[in-house]
Formats: structure tokens, C-alpha cells, sequence
């Protein structure tokens, strides 16, 4: 009977034991959970790259749209090339020492703005046309951005993948 009461001790001890231990862990887990709150979340910036594959997503589809005769679906792939090309601006890009901002303002949105007029006029004449400077505007920059090997080329209505050569230059006619 004497030993009844040593036992239900030690019992006793290894609980407060573990209770100890389990709470510095919990306060460790709070701590770490105070901390991973604390660091604000990582803003998200997409780079020229990422920014220049959504041009060509938009103009693509403007092609297609337009080729459709969908003046509508035109119009909103023209706004979408637009805002991005705005985006370019207000960002400021600059790259390898060129003003990348700059020159889509000065080149790249007078061509967007004649495209739109097209679309706005619902003529498949001006339109083709008025695309086909828009691409020349496109590669125009890739050629003295140092990046000439990127070639953008009118939307394929026969589906083909890319709005894009990938044949080398040199080989290109
Ligand atoms: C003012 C110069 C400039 C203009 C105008 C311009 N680009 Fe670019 N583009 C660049 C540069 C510089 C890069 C390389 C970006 C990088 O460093 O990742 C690039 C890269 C690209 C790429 C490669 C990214 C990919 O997803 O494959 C594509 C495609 C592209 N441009 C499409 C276009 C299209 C379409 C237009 C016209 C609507 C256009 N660009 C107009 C300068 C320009």
C-alpha cells in the first residue's frame, strides 16, 4: 500500500514533465508562425519577358479575330495589346542600357492606335494592312533590342501553333 502513492508520484512528475515539454514546443510553433506573419507576402512582378509573351498572346488573337470578322473579340485584343503596352511605359523598362519604355511609346503605340482605328472601322482592307505594320513595329524593336532572333509573324488562320518564325535569320527570306 506504501508503494501506491510513490508510483502515482512518478506518474505525476513524468505528466508535468511532458506537459513542459509539449508547451515550449507549442510556444516554438507560435513564434515561428509570428514570424512567417510578420514577413509581408512577396509582391508579384512579371519581367519584359513574361510581359512581352502576353503581346504576343494579344496579337495574335487580334489577327484571328479580325480575320474572323469578330470586331468585337478585335477590339478587346487591341485594348489588351494597348494596356500592356502602357504597362511597359509606366514601368519604365529599361534594358541593356536601352530605354525599352520609351521606344514603346514611340513606335509600338502609334502602331496599335492605327490597328484600332481599323477595327473601330470594321474594314478587313485597313486592318491587314495596319497589322502588318504593327508586326514590322514588333520585330523592329527585337532587331535593335539585340533580341532579332525573336521574329513575331501575322496570325496563321490555319491554326498553325506560334504567331512566330523560329527559323534563324540568316535563313529567313
Ligand atoms: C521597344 C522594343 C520592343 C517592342 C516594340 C516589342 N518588343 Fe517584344 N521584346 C523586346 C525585348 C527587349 C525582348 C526580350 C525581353 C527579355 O529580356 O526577356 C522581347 C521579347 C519578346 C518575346 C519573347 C517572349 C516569349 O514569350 O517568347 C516575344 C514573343 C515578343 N517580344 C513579342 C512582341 C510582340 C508581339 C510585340 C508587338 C506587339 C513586341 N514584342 C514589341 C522588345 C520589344
Amino acid at each position: 500500500m506504501k508503494r501506491f502513492p510513490a508510483v502515482l508520484l512518478t506518474v505525476l512528475l513524468a505528466l508535468v514533465v511532458l506537459v513542459i515539454v509539449l508547451l515550449r514546443h507549442v510556444s516554438h510553433l507560435e513564434e515561428q508562425l509570428t514570424a512567417i506573419q510578420a514577413k509581408p507576402a512577396e509582391p508579384f512582378h512579371l519581367g519584359l519577358g513574361e510581359v512581352m509573351g502576353y503581346q504576343q498572346r494579344w496579337i495574335d488573337k487580334l489577327g484571328l479575330a479580325a480575320n474572323a470578322g469578330n470586331w468585337g473579340a478585335a477590339a478587346f485584343y487591341a485594348d489588351e495589346l494597348k494596356e500592356t503596352a502602357d504597362d511597359i511605359i509606366a514601368a519604365r523598362v529599361v534594358r541593356e542600357n536601352q530605354d525599352i519604355g520609351s521606344l514603346v511609346k514611340s513606335a509600338l503605340v502609334p502602331a496599335i492606335d492605327g490597328v484600332t482605328d481599323a477595327v473601330a472601322r470594321k474594314s478587313p482592307a485597313i486592318f491587314a494592312t495596319r497589322y502588318a505594320s504593327l508586326v514590322v513595329a514588333c520585330n523592329t524593336c527585337h532587331a535593335g533590342a539585340r533580341v532579332p532572333f525573336i521574329h513575331v509573324t501575322t496570325s496563321d488562320a490555319a491554326g498553325a501553333r506560334w504567331n512566330q518564325v523560329f527559323a534563324p535569320a540568316d535563313v529567313q527570306k
